[in-house]
């Protein structure tokens, strides 16, 4: 494990039985209020954006907003809100998804993708990667092409990176710590 790997998992807490008995939820908010290990995040997210060549960021609603929004100001390239169903004004797509219970929804202005745009997604966690496999429906739909799909923590005995092969095409997905 490098050191940055080392600090960033040092600043992700385990609670345990949250939010239901059973679930250890992965709480990110001492990385956000630790200024080095923050900075040290969206370095390493910027280096993937600019690995594979990115040229737009999309953040998914709510925690991929916050890693996403400083890595975009850094790399200098335009930040779009993928938002749960219902809160964008303007003219939409939208892609559901099955979760564990039930289905869910997201939505992206049709006018902030376009052809020729490379999108990286940003988001906190990969799980199931039901949320990250929506999102890249809708950027393929908008007719943008993916370049990847960056998280800072996987949680491989979910599986995510399985179910997004298919909708990845090729396309990496970066998890800077896996668990
Ligand atoms: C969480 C997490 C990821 C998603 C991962 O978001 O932030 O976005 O679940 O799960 P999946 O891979 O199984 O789709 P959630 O919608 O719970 O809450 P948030 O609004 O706090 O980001
Ligand atoms: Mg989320």
């Amino acid at each position: 494990m490098t050191s940055t790997q080392e600090l960033l998992l040092s600043r992700i807490r385990d609670v345990r039985d949250y939010p239901k008995p059973g679930v250890v939820f992965k709480d990110i908010t001492p990385l956000l209020a630790d200024p080095e290990a923050f900075t040290a995040l969206t370095d390493a997210l910027v280096e993937l954006c600019v690995e594979h060549g990115a040229t737009k960021i999309v953040g998914l609603e709510a925690r991929g907003f916050i890693l996403a929004a400083p890595v975009s100001v850094r790399a200098g390239i335009g930040f779009i809100p993928v938002r749960k169903a219902g809160k964008l004004p303007g003219a939409t797509l939208s892609q559901a998804y099955d979760l564990e219970y039930g289905s869910a929804e997201i939505e992206v202005h049709a006018e902030d993708l376009s052809a020729g745009d490379r999108v990286m997604v940003i988001d906190d966690v990969l799980a199931t990667g039901g949320t990250a496999e929506a999102s890249l429906k809708l950027i393929r739909r908008a007719g943008a092409q993916v370049a990847g799909v960056a998280v800072l923590m996987e949680l491989s005995f979910l599986d995510g990176r399985a179910r997004l092969e298919q909708a990845l095409q090729g396309a990496p997905l970066e998890a800077l710590i896996t668990i």
